[in-house]
Formats: C-alpha cells, sequence, structure tokens
C-alpha cells in the first residue's frame, strides 16, 4: 500500500526484534499521523515507546511490515534526506563532564544539515536561539561546557537545539524527566506554540509519567507490553 499523502508517519503491520532478542519489541504496529498535531505516546517502562519513535525515524528496521517518514519508506536511502527535515532528543541525551563543547556549541552544531557549521550564525537563528534558551532560563549557561550543566540544564539545551533546526517533525523522548514542575509546564506551551506557529509541522512526544501534556495533545497512543492498546484522538 502506498503511503497517503499528508501523512506525517504511516507504520503498517510493524514488528521490530533487536538482534539477539528472542521475542519482538513491538507487534503488529499500525499507525498514522497526520500533519499539524501533536501526539503523546506514552506506556509504562519497556512497553516500546523508544523502539516505535525510533521506527518511526527510520533509525529501527521493521522486520515485517512499513514505517514511512514524511511519506518516504525507512527502508529507502532517501531516509537519511528525509531525516534531516526532523529533529530527535533521545531519552538518553547526556553528555560526560569532560564534554568540553559550549552548550552554543552544542545547538548550533544541531544546525550543521542546514548551513556551513564554520560560519556565523544567521540573525534568525540567533534571534530564535536566545529566544528558546531564555524562555527555558539556559541563556546565562550558553558559553559553560555542556558536561558541567545539570541534567535538567542539558534536557533543556537539546530541546532549544531540536527547536531552531525548525523540524517539520518533532521527536521527543521523555523530554520531561530531569525537569522540574515549572520547566515541564514550560517546554509543553513551547511545543504547542510551535506546532501553531510552524503550520503543517507535528511533534510526537514520548512520556511514561502523566503529564499536562495530555490536555494539549490531539492524538494519545498507549503502548504496552509492545502493542498499541489505545488510540484515542482529542479533537
Ligand atoms: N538494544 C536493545 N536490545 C535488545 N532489547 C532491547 C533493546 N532496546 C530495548 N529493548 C527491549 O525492547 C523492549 C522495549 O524497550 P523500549 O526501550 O522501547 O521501552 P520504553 O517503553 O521506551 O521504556 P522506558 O519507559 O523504560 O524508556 C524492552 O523489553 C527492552 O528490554
Ligand atoms: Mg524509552
Amino acid at each position: 500500500m502506498q503511503p497517503i499523502r499528508g501523512e506525517a508517519v504511516r507504520l503498517e503491520n510493524v514488528w521490530i526484534t533487536y538482534s539477539g532478542a528472542g521475542k519482538p519489541a513491538i507487534r503488529n504496529i499500525n499507525l498514522s499521523i497526520p500533519f499539524g498535531v501533536l501526539t503523546l505516546i506514552r506506556g509504562p517502562n519497556g512497553a516500546g515507546k523508544t523502539t516505535l519513535i525510533e521506527t518511526c525515524l527510520g533509525l529501527l528496521k521493521p522486520i515485517k511490515g512499513n514505517a514511512y517518514l514524511l511519506g518516504v519508506n525507512t527502508k529507502d536511502e532517501r531516509i537519511f534526506e528525509v531525516r534531516r527535515k526532523c529533529s530527535y532528543v533521545p531519552q538518553d541525551f547526556m553528555k560526560p563532564p569532560y564534554e568540553h563543547y559550549t552548550a552554543k556549541k552544542v545547538i548550533e552544531m544541531g544546525l550543521s544539515s542546514n548551513r556551513v557549521i564554520t560560519d556565523p550564525l544567521p540573525d534568525y537563528f540567533q534571534y530564535e536561539l536566545e529566544f528558546y534558551a531564555k524562555e527555558l532560563d539556559v541563556l546565562s549557561l550558553l558559553e559553560k561546557p555542556i558536561g558541567i550543566l545539570s541534567g535538567g540544564q542539558q534536557q533543556k539545551v537539546f530541546i532549544v537545539r531540536a527547536l531552531i533546526r525548525r523540524p517539520k517533525l518533532l521527536f521527543l523522548d521523555e523530554p520531561f524527566s530531569s525537569l522540574d514542575k515549572e520547566s515541564r509546564e514550560k517546554v509543553t506551551e513551547i511545543v504547542v506554540n510551535y506546532i501553531k506557529k510552524h503550520r503543517g509541522s507535528s511533534a510526537i512526544i514520548v512520556s511514561h509519567s502523566f503529564s499536562k501534556i495530555e490536555e494539549y495533545a490531539d492524538i494519545i497512543v498507549t503502548i504496552n507490553d509492545g502493542v498499541i492498546t489505545d488510540i484515542r484522538f482529542q479533537r
């Protein structure tokens, strides 16, 4: 079956098995995510949430079924090109203490597919970088080495990096894991506003715990033990 035009992500009867693992991590997954929506993927530890988003991104390939990202089959070599239109903040974002790049450099490196890394940052990127860094209260930390920042501060830096790339699809895996309540609400507000402002962009957020983002999500996908047990459309 061909992917329907206008779908950000489409998974058709997708099975994923990690090499060496006996049991598939996710089984027979069917999912369609349109443009312009906020999707929350929730479920307990080990349910398959990270596996699911890495499958959407084409980082994991189905052993059965097909996955499409922005209309391209993830097994197609064009997936590298398509993935550049996406931003992904993984669950294990933390950098070690000896990592010497400054937070600002780490953010700028996220733009390396859009520009020559040694060129000065164009004004509009500089403006957005400062805007989001201020919103998330990391503006004063930008010249510090990323490795010495706290977990929550690093998580915010990676969220800024993901946003200034202006992705068509924003993937955040457990973006609230190291954040305090106020920061979780701020990130929720920023993501909701991002989708409103960048018409046609979608965000897919993974969270295992209850979060305020449930109120704003257009689609809530619940996954348990490798299978989708519920898909709720809220609007
Ligand atoms: N690299 C790997 N090799 C083998 N099995 C893996 C690998 N990564 C994950 N798994 C297994 O796949 C299943 C789903 O894992 P996944 O990381 O997708 O869960 P999750 O829902 O993201 O959990 P968490 O809330 O803890 O992040 C688990 O049973 C896990 O043990
Ligand atoms: Mg996970």
